[in-house]
């Protein structure tokens, strides 16, 4: 069985060099010039891109027991969002998803909707009574849905430690991605600047989080939300609860998990809307037809199936999560070559939603290609913005309802524009897809 192609790149750090500048335009290439399977040297090891829809199916869902998170991006992840959801393996991450799955049912999350409509007109109200031309749409929308997640999960408005929290994560985001860039990271005892940043971000997040679960701890009346169900649950052998720390854990995968990727899709989603009028002028007309001067509610969801539309092409543009790493545990054959136990696979949304074979003209933004009538001609994972397979985000609906109500509650009183100038913004590809710089757009009322 062949190895894959290998991109071709001197020196000692081989493609290493040329992923830290350029990575998305680095994988496209790459899939363009050698094939839906690459092997990238970095230094002493090595990276496999795997960008077939078919492939990618392979390695998340029908073969996923052979691959494993032991990579050096959730190592990274792990030093913060230690055993969590989204880090965590084995029997302890089945035990904790069968815990935490319910919380995430419809029904259950469809209680939350008029959080999300509620803390989404707060914002609107701010933005017209200050009367404020131009806004940070980056930081608002990561002010926005940190407190939709802290309300709805945590019922624990933390929109006053917003600013705080949202700095201790931004400075934990950083040093992680920092981390994962560097061919040698120091280990994190090593008293580096970004060691002790990182060190300081999570005492403020943990303080935070513990002093919600100990001032839940004391309170009499219990609360609906999933900080209760987790405290609620019991291991089935042992009929212990979970301890603090484990709290702590699960609690800041849901902060980081829900609010960042939420606000990334949000922030690029005003953008593509104000770039492509047309599409925004069939936005405001649904909107107005489904819902006038009402509050949008989740029974509108339905009806709202043209900004689901926009929203599900602009994550396919810009896909939150643009790199799924994994670790193969055993050798694998994956389309026709031979994949060495111990190789890291890294799988590209970003890269797959642009696949010449699935995409046509694919930078083009056009949310019609979700049209029921076209979308079931497309393969499973040739769209996959929330993973797939048993570690598929468990927040995919919770998420797509506050895309939904969120764009269409602006919409309803709003407009949001680009200053002259403004129509270029560059990706800046970290643990998520952030703009490169901030996006200011111009408010006015509708
Ligand atoms: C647009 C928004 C979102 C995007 C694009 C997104 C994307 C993803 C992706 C791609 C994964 C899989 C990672 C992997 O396979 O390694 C994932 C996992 C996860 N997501 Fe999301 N997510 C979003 C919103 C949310 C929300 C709102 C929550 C919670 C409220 C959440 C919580 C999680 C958790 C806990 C996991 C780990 C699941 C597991 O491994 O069992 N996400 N997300």
């Amino acid at each position: 069985m062949p190895a894959p192609p290998t991109h071709l790149a001197r020196g000692l750090l081989g493609s290493l060099p040329h992923f830290r500048r350029d990575p998305l335009g680095l994988l496209l290439r790459s899939l363009r010039d050698y094939g839906d399977v690459v092997r990238f040297r970095m230094f002493t090891w090595s990276l496999i891109l795997v960008a077939h829809p078919q492939h990618v199916r392979r390695v998340l869902q029908e073969h996923a027991a052979n691959y494993n998170k032991q990579t050096r991006g959730f190592q990274v992840l792990r030093t913060f969002l230690r055993e969590g959801l989204l880090t965590s393996e084995g029997e302890h991450w089945l035990r904790q998803r069968r815990i935490l799955q319910p919380g995430f049912h419809h029904d259950r999350i469809a209680g939350f909707g008029t959080t999300m409509t509620r803390a989404t007109e707060d914002l609107v109200n701010r933005w017209l009574r200050a009367g404020t031309d131009t806004v940070d749409i980056t930081a608002d929308m990561m002010r926005l849905t940190l407190r939709i997640v802290g309300e709805t999960l945590l019922s624990a408005d933390v929109s006053q430690e917003s600013d705080r929290v949202g700095r201790a994560l931004h400075v934990a985001v950083h040093a992680a991605n920092d981390a994962i860039g560097q061919v040698i990271a120091p280990p994190a005892w090593w008293p580096s600047q970004r060691n002790r940043a990182l060190r300081d971000a999570l005492q403020t997040l943990d303080a935070v989080i513990l002093d919600i679960i100990s001032a839940r701890r004391r309170a009499d009346e219990p609360t609906d939300d999933l900080l209760s169900m987790l405290m609620q649950a019991r291991d089935e052998n042992t009929g212990l609860g979970m301890s603090d720390a484990q709290l702590r854990d699960e609690a800041m995968t849901i902060f980081l998990a829900g609010h960042e990727t939420t606000a990334i899709a949000l922030g690029w989603t005003w953008h593509l809307l104000a770039t492509h009028p047309d599409v925004r002028r069939r936005v405001e007309e649904e909107v107005d037809a489904v819902l006038g001067q009402r509050q949008p509610m989740v029974t509108d969801l339905q009806q709202l199936s043209y900004i689901e539309q926009v929203v599900k092409e602009s994550m396919r543009i810009y896909p939150p999560a643009w790199a799924i790493s994994r670790c193969a545990i055993k050798d694998d054959v994956i389309g026709g070559f031979r994949v060495p136990a111990g190789s890291t696979i890294l799988i590209s949304p970003y890269v797959t939603h642009r696949h010449p074979e699935f995409w046509s003209d694919p930078e083009r933004f056009d949310p019609d290609r979700f049209d029921p009538t076209r979308s079931v001609e497309r393969p499973p994972f040739a769209h996959f913005p929330f993973g797939g397979g048993p570690r598929q985000c468990i927040g995919n609906s919770f998420a797509m309802m506050e895309l939904v109500l969120v764009v269409a509650t602006i919409t309803q009183r709003c407009r949001l524009d680009l200053p002259p100038g403004g129509n270029v913004v560059g990706t800046q590809p970290s643990i998520t897809l952030r703009p490169a710089e901030s996006i200011r757009m111009h408010v006015s009322a509708r």
